[in-house]
């Protein structure tokens, strides 16, 4: 009777293990309403986005190009009845104020730059470090490239299964709160 009875648990918990390894599980009340695909993505260093910025070129566009016309903030009566941005682009705004404060040559002390956003730069970055660390936890990206030592770059070459940054980008600019472009206009929330 006890030996059926475990194999019987046994049985259910392997299946209970087989199935939260081979489906997506998704908790009702968190569920994001916007529909977008996976992409196929090879890891690759892009020293576009490694480079100090050229500030006497003003704009970024390598950078701007990732922000969506509206910066991410969206407004739909169906996905945000309520003025809402998405996560990614707020992710991305984050990167790049981190980036910005460290390539910067001026101090906390001196005059605020654009990319300050009119806001005091130590708390706004510090807000970055604990918001992007969230992100990845979040995430929890389980790819798991093989080591390389040859390259000296972890991961280079390794194909990965995300999502379509590019669709995402698209969805939000159909759904944009308002009209806004590039990394350098003030955000409503940090
Ligand atoms: C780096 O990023 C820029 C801008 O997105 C792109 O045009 C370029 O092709 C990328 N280079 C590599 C090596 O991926
Ligand atoms: C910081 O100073 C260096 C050396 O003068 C200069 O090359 C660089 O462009 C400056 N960076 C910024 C972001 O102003």
């Amino acid at each position: 009777m006890f030996i059926a009875f475990a194999a019987v648990a046994g049985y259910l918990l392997g299946s209970l293990n087989h199935h939260a390894e081979c489906e997506s599980v998704y908790l009702a009340d968190t569920i994001s309403q916007v529909p977008i695909g996976p992409s196929r993505s090879i890891l690759q260093y892009n020293s576009s986005f490694a480079a100090p910025p050229r500030i006497e070129a003003g704009s970024e566009p390598v950078w701007d190009s990732m922000i969506p016309n509206g910066l991410g903030y969206i407004k739909d009566p169906i996905t945000a009845t309520e003025t809402s941005v998405l996560s990614a682009f707020h992710q991305l705004h984050c990167l790049y104020t981190v980036r910005r404060a460290f390539y910067s040559n001026s101090t906390i002390e001196d005059e605020l730059e654009a990319f300050d956003l009119g806001k005091e730069r130590k708390p706004h970055v510090a807000h970055c470090f604990d918001y992007l660390r969230q992100g990845i936890l979040c995430s929890a990206d389980s790819s798991m490239p093989a080591v390389d030592t040859v390259n000296g770059f972890l991961g280079a070459g390794f194909p990965r299964q995300c999502r379509d940054f590019e669709e995402l980008k698209g969805w939000a600019e159909t759904h944009r709160a308002f009209d806004a472009h590039g990394f350098l206009v003030e955000m409503e929330h940090e």
